[in-house]
């Protein structure tokens, strides 16, 4: 009788795995060659990891039926299978370290020739760049071994195994395993050979492992330089006239590296074997003071969490795409990213080195899913796994520490405590003392340097500011960072602003880092993007993954335009008597490298413009600048204001010289409310009522036409299509309002019609607007007037009733047909509400009402331009007073508020549009915490009022 063992033991091994090279430095040698192992491969999914043997290993088996799958890659993304998106729920059940018997496993299968010129001396490794979740692996029908550690490189010596002729590479990928229960990051399971597969020839003498130290003195002005080598070899940096052995230190005058000022030298490590290349960043971070320094001055992180993604792609990026996340994030502003939650390609920091950004490395960890049972057989916390654990610490340190760039290690993510972390945090330490550990799940910084945390509210991280926040003594002698916060699922985040006045007002907040970069909507051919549940998971969390600063497609969203705004490098601000005042945010650069201009706007629209010469105040100065005379010939009653801005002084390896880095603008004379006298008398005619250019029903008090443009359904409004965050988070205290203006039933309003009243001089409407099964309404007046040529319409709004919660929108509500080009002076050119107005700026803007919406991959409330003192569509021009939200679309809100994707919404005959006298703020609560106070749009009496004519008219 044969019994059926458990399937294939190293799957559910707890171990790293075997087979494998020690970690290394990851580089890539002038001179001795390596063959990519990308492109096609020979594919076959089994439902199950022991459905198949390993014949399929062996040279000389026929996969002419196979299929052909691209690598890197993911198998569930090139049709055979679906990705499954959970938060931090396994998506299996829980039973370290068993994986489920369905576990979809992929045969990968490459032949390839070496080269013609490929040395036959020496050595030669396989390296594995990311393979999720585990693999096994064979070469010419030898097997090397078996890895784990899905976003961590693994070699295998194979230089005897290769054959002149064809060599057949054979992997088998399995998508879950027990390394699956320490990857528990929130995002898709999305398993395949995702990142480069090459053969790396090593000659003899070749230099395997070598770590670059670059420390600068910021005293001195002089940087040290040690190339510590495996195996030893000669360093030079022509530029700095350096020849070394290895292991030799030297100290030379340099320029240091930072951020901001991305200072590299080119260098050489020569070994026996191979010459390899090196970019040295000279720069020292240390702990002092309670504060993470570089270079004796403490960092402000203006930072993003960044996952890999691309919406076809997945987690298998190309070069392009890294760079792009690269210049898109200077380009907005950003000076730091955390690798949430796992090393980058390593690619990625590369780009970093060279174009500025300061990183958090962070392991690949997290093993949230244990949160469910109070942690109980937390991985991290049972000796049995630290082997894993500390082989992760390994092959990111290893592969990662020659990066100038890399300023502290992370050692995970939401893994809860235990013996794991800290032996992890030990191993770190020993092998370089020369950053600081970051690790969020240790509250009480036994572990780390710095204290961190996610999502606190402004007012928790005032006090941590304020050092009242009590905790360990360790603790209390640390800097914060937020290594998450700003929750930018759909519209939002809002708030920004706020916390980084508070980062910028105590030292010990070293800032934070925006959740997160992009949103990882997979492209659909029915949806637009997907989100979880589209794949029919049997359990899922929705658009949770979609909370990026970028749409999937990488355009950015207004939450990206509203954090370069808040973070901006150089505040500008107006002073009094015709000057300007210069503040220097960088941390290390003096403003040498921006060059400023002002303009002069009537009406907003620019009259006049030119340079500013700026002295360059070293960082945390400023600078008062004298104006130039305002220009003459503003007409009177115009409102003017000057904006001034900052550009590259040239253009940069990231931005083109006309890019706009920072912004300030003030008004010189305010706009003047419009007035309009009510001169025409209402005239009732039969059915009709008339009123200056206005037609209006006799019956309901509805207005039809103003002139020539016929105007449907105006009314108040008070609905908007929930955002992400204001439904919130179920875990967030704060009180969820989009839930609760749902229960209220703010989106079935009931108008009823009290009253149409004639008057010398106006029209008068009275309605009470109020949702069934509640006392609670809002009286409403509107009060319609008119000059003969234009018309005003006053609406004054009485709260009825104990109205707790406030309101989305207050406002009034109307369609139009045939609208399509807007033009509007006011706030833009994007989307404002709040608390996310900071990026709003003043001025004349055109647009179209499909532009005009803003494509949350959930469709949500969206699009409103703040601060509008008039705009013109569809023929009808509106003016408000005071300003108001203006927001135009081919749907109305309770059409968003259906949708689930965008393809859901279908444009109809009319555009609704919505001028807003009060919106909600925004807040973070879809994750964080909600709207601060000052925010929320109070159910309370209010007046305010439009005056409609014919555009051009
Ligand atoms: C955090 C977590 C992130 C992500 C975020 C919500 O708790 O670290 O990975 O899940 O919440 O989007």
């Amino acid at each position: 009788m044969s019994v059926r063992t458990t399937p294939l033991a190293y799957v559910e091994d707890v171990s790293p795995g075997r087979g494998t090279l020690p970690p290394r430095a990851w580089y890539a040698s002038s001179d001795a060659p390596a063959l990519s192992l990308n492109g096609r491969w020979r594919f076959r999914l089994s439902a199950t990891a022991d459905a198949e043997d390993d014949a399929f290993a062996a040279p000389g088996y026929d996969a002419g039926d196979w299929a052909e799958i691209a690598v890197p890659g993911h198998w569930v993304l090139q049709g055979h299978g679906a990705p499954v998106y959970t938060n931090h729920l396994y998506p299996f059940p829980v039973d370290p370290p068993h994986v489920p018997t369905e576990n979809p496993t992929g045969d990968h299968l490459r032949v390839f020739d070496l080269p013609p010129d490929w040395p036959a001396d020496g050595g030669a490794v396989l390296r594995f760049d990311g393979v999720e979740s585990c693999a096994r692996v064979w070469l010419n029908g030898t097997e090397l071994g078996e890895f784990k550690g899905s976003r961590l490189p693994h070699e295998f010596a194979v230089g005897p195994l290769l054959r002149p002729g064809g060599n057949v590479l054979a992997v088998r990928v399995h998508q879950w395993s027990a390394g699956s229960y320490l990857e528990d990051q929130d995002q898709w399971w999305l398993p395949g050979i995702f990142r480069d597969v090459t053969l790396v020839h090593r000659p003899e003498g070749a230099a395997g492992d070598f770590f670059v130290h670059a420390s600068y003195d910021h005293v001195g002005g002089e940087g040290t330089l040690r190339v510590d080598s495996e195996v030893a070899g000669r360093v030079t940096v022509p530029e700095l006239g350096v020849d070394i052995a290895t292991g030799e230190e030297v100290t030379v005058p340099v320029e240091p590296w930072t951020a901001e000022t991305p200072r590299l030298y080119g260098g050489v490590l020569a070994t026996p074997g191979e010459r390899v290349p090196l970019r040295i960043g000279f720069r020292t971070v240390v702990l002092e003071d309670g504060l993470i320094k570089v270079n004796g001055r403490p960092l402000l992180f203006k930072g993003v969490n960044r996952h890999e993604w691309h919406p076809e792609r997945g987690r298998a990026l190309d070069p392009e795409t890294m760079r792009e996340d690269v210049l898109l994030m200077k380009r907005h502003n950003v000076n730091a990213v955390r690798t949430s939650h796992y090393p980058p390609h390593p690619a990625f920091l590369d780009l970093c080195d060279e174009y500025g950004l300061w990183v958090i490395d962070e392991c690949d960890l997290e093993t949230h899913g244990f949160v469910e049972q109070a942690w109980r057989d937390n991985p991290v916390d049972d000796d049995r796994w630290t082997p894993a654990l500390l082989d992760r610490a390994a092959r990111m340190v290893e592969r990662d520490k020659n990066h100038p760039s890399v300023v502290v290690w992370s050692l995970g993510n939401e893994a809860g405590t235990g013996r794991g972390v800290t032996a992890m945090a030990q191993w770190i330490r020993g092998r370089d003392g020369s950053r600081p550990v970051h690790y969020e799940g240790d509250p009480d910084c036994r572990d780390t340097d710095v204290y961190s945390r996610m999502y606190a509210s402004h007012d928790e991280v005032e006090r941590i500011g304020r050092g009242l926040d009590g905790g360990t003594a360790k603790r209390r002698r640390l800097p914060l960072i937020l290594c998450e916060y700003a929750h930018a699922m759909g519209n939002g985040p809002g708030g920004l602003a706020d916390y980084q006045r508070l980062f910028e007002s105590y030292d010990r907040l070293q800032g934070g880092f925006v959740w997160e970069w992009i949103d990882h909507g997979i492209t659909h051919p029915e949806l637009g993007f997907a989100y979880g549940g589209d794949f029919g998971e049997e359990l899922h969390d929705g658009n949770f993954v979609c909370d990026g600063l970028l749409f999937p497609d990488r355009t950015p969203s207004p939450g990206l335009a509203e954090y370069k705004k808040v973070i901006e490098p150089v505040r500008i601000e107006g002073g009094g008597d015709g000057t300007v005042r210069v503040t220097n945010r960088y941390d290390f650069a003096d403003l040498s490298g921006l060059a400023f201009t002002w303009s002069y706007e009537v009406d907003g629209e620019t009259v006049a413009a030119g340079p500013l010469p700026v002295p360059a105040p070293a960082p945390g100065e400023s600078a008062e600048v004298k104006l130039p005379s305002p220009p003459a010939g503003a007409p009177a009653g115009a409102e003017t204001r000057w904006t001034v801005r900052a550009l590259p002084a040239e253009a940069t390896a990231w931005a083109p010289a006309d890019h706009v880095v920072a912004w300030g603008q003030w008004a010189v004379t305010e706009r003047p409310a419009p007035s309009v006298a009510a001169r025409a008398r209402p005239a009732a005619d039969g059915r009709v009522i008339r009123l200056g250019p206005a037609v209006f029903d006799a019956r309901t008090g509805a207005l039809r036409t103003v002139g020539g443009v016929a105007v449907t359904g105006v009314r108040l409004d008070v609905w908007r299509a929930p955002t992400d965050n204001d439904n919130g988070a179920p875990w967030q205290p704060d009180a969820r309002y989009g839930l609760l203006w749902r229960q209220l039933g703010l989106h079935r309003m009931r108008h009823r019609l009290d009253g149409v009243e004639l008057s010398d001089e106006a029209l008068t409407v009275r309605t009470r607007v109020a949702p069934a099964g509640t006392d609670l309404g809002l009286r409403t007046v509107h009060r319609w007037t008119s000059d003969g040529e234009r018309l005003r319409l006053a609406v004054s709004v009485t709260p009825e009733g104990d109205w707790t919660l406030p309101l989305p929108r207050l406002g009034v509500r109307l369609g139009l047909a045939r609208a399509d080009a807007v033009t509007w002076f006011g706030g833009g050119p994007g989307e404002a509400y709040p608390d996310t107005r900071a990026a709003s700026r003043v001025g004349r803007w055109h647009s179209t009402v499909d532009e005009l919406q803003t494509p949350y991959v959930r469709p949500q409330e969206n699009g409103a331009r703040a601060d509008v003192r008039w705009a013109e569509l569809g023929g009808l021009r509106i003016e408000g007073d005071p300003a108001f939200w203006f927001t135009a679309r081919r749907w109305t809100s309770e059409q968003l508020d259906a949708a689930g994707h965008l393809t859901d919404l279908t444009a109809g005959d009319t555009v609704w549009v919505n001028l807003d006298h009060g919106q909600m703020g925004i807040g973070s609560q879809s994750c964080g915490p909600g709207v601060l106070p000052r925010y929320h749009l109070r159910a309370e009496p209010a007046a305010f009022s439009f005056v409609f004519s014919e555009a051009g008219g």
